[in-house]
């Protein structure tokens, strides 16, 4: 039984264990610095600066879950951190923080490290909207470019209306006992569910989205990393940091 509305303590989960190849060789992208301080801890700071969230778990890389520990051990946060080691896959990585959770803890968020600069008004909205009622929130927005569908020779097999397609971001937020019964029918070895409500979806659970942020966006190429500079300094010439 799902109890409605939750009225217990709220986590997320921070999958922070990808090595981040797409960004050059490096150190794992997690402990990558922004404006001199490490994506993950900006990514700490947001979720627990929202005032609305409990506990944070993060799954570490394996080589580096010490590292990461002492790293977050050394900052005050507005919320509880934990370090677990993460897996070899995302999904593994999730499923891994999952476990770890007290058990009065039951809405659940799922945020990457690799968005660092999501808004705390973001993950408020999410946790207000799983606390309203509702089983899955993720937020999305609508996609820009034009969507073409191509074959394996790169030829267009047709233009796909975008009107209704949307780009999603985390955080991500679920009913605990929804994400749980999710990545417990997960098979690990699939790598097809690139994020968690994508999970959720296949046990035939809606999955309500709400409008999503521009600075949430997912820190992948080089490319990302100017964007998040300049939206850093935006921020700290506003004074917002
Ligand atoms: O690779 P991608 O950018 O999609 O990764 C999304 C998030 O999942 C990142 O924050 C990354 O650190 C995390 N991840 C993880 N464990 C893995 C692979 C990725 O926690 N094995």
């Amino acid at each position: 039984m799902v109890n409605f509305p939750p009225s217990g303590r709220t986590a997320v989960l921070v999958p922070a264990a990808g090595r981040g190849e797409r960004l050059g060789p490096g150190m794992p992208k997690a402990l990558r610095p922004l404006g001199g301080i490490p994506m993950l801890v900006h990514a700490v700071r947001a979720l627990a600066a929202s005032h609305t969230v409990d506990i944070v778990v993060v799954a570490a890389p394996e080589d580096s879950a010490e590292r990461v520990a002492s790293m977050l051990a050394e900052q005050s946060f507005q919320a509880e951190v934990v370090v677990v080691t993460g897996g070899e896959t995302r999904q593994d990585s999730v499923a891994r923080a999952l476990l770890t959770l007290p058990d009065d803890v039951d809405v659940v968020l799922v945020h990457d490290a690799a968005r660092p600069l999501v808004p705390e008004q973001l993950v408020t909205s999410v946790v207000a909207a799983v606390r309203s009622g509702i089983e899955a929130v993720v937020p999305g927005l609508p996609v820009v470019d034009t969507i073409k569908r191509i074959d394996g020779a790169a030829d267009v097999e047709c233009t796909v209306d975008r009107g209704p397609l949307r780009a999603i971001q985390t955080p991500q937020g679920f009913q605990r006992l929804v994400l749980q019964r999710a990545h417990a029918s997960a098979d690990l070895d699939d790598s097809s569910a690139t994020d968690d409500a994508g999970l959720v979806e296949r046990l035939g659970v809606r999955v309500h989205v709400i409008p999503g942020h521009e600075e949430a966006f997912k820190v992948t190429r080089p490319f990302d990393v100017v964007m998040a500079e300049a939206v850093l300094a935006r921020r700290r010439a506003a004074g917002a940091v």
